[in-house]
């Protein structure tokens, strides 16, 4: 790698540990691109540092488009977090049309989106190399009723990571990935709302399986993907890491 930094991409980057994801860039003075379908706060969008497509990542015309345009307006890519994602369940047993579409929406953006996005960025990192982070779930370790969709979409990305760090290691592009249990975001918000409980009900009720007794908040995973993006983890590629609190400890 050469020794200048250059951008970041960053998928879902304008809400939760996307969101966090660049502002912890931004505070180590580093720049970021967001791609997302939702425009991100404004105060995000206030530093000269920071830029940002609307990018649909199911649609792999619209993520070479994307990352075209970012090339275009920086010296160097060198690095990508692909954060976005799409929760919810889709329940196997009861599979109709409308939730086979579910499926397949679940499987394009976790799944595909991550690979589409990694196949561009990768190819944009040839010049100097770079680091790419994937998030995934604990949900690719452990089964969850109503999951099974995203499940399989998130063992995906362990995959896709493992054999993508051993294809692209000769180019100097390492490729690792995040595994996070329960985070306060918008999406697990989503989720738990539309089950009927509060924050606080959640919190404490995750809390209980988790040995470290709270959920996480979008900077702990940020964290650990910025650790992986920088130069602190050079000798890490293949790796799949665990955020939740010692909840799935082997
Ligand atoms: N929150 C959790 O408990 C949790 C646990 C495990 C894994 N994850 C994973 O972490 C990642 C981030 O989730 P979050 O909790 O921050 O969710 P979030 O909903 O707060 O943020 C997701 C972002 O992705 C964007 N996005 C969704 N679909 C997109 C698409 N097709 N194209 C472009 N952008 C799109 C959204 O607009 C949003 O800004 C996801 O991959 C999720 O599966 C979250």
């Amino acid at each position: 790698m050469t020794a200048t930094p250059g951008t970041t991409i960053v998928s879902g980057g304008s809400s939760g540990i996307g969101k966090a994801v660049v502002e912890g860039l931004q505070d180590r003075g580093r720049s970021a691109a967001l791609l997302d379908l939702r425009m991100p706060p404004e105060d995000l969008l206030a530093s000269d540092h920071v830029l940002f497509a609307h990018c649909d990542i199911a649609d792999p015309v619209a993520v070479h488009g994307a990352i075209a345009q970012v090339r275009s307006q920086v010296a160097r890519i060198d690095g990508l977090a692909a954060c976005a994602g799409i929760g919810g369940a889709a329940a196997r047993q009861s599979i109709g049309i409308s939730q086979w579409d579910r499926v397949k929406a679940i499987v394009s953006v976790n799944l595909l989106g991550s690979y589409w996005l990694l196949e561009a960025c990768a190819t944009a990192m040839a010049e100097g190399g770079g680091s790419i982070v994937l998030v995934g779930s604990v949900l690719s370790r452990k089964g969850m009723a109503g999951m099974s969709a995203y499940s399989a979409a998130k063992g995906g990305i362990e995959g896709l990571t493992r054999s993508a760090a051993v294809e692209l290691a000769d180019r100097g592009i390492r490729v690792n990935c995040v595994l996070p249990g329960p985070i306060l975001t918008p999406m697990s918000r989503t989720g738990f709302e539309a089950d009927g409980l509060s924050v606080e009900q959640w919190t404490e009720r995750m809390a209980e399986s988790v040995p470290l007794n709270r959920v996480g908040v979008p900077q702990d995973v940020a964290s650990t993907v910025l650790f992986l993006l920088d130069g602190a983890s050079s000798y890490m590629t293949g790796a799949s890491l665990m955020v939740d609190g010692g909840a799935n400890v082997g």
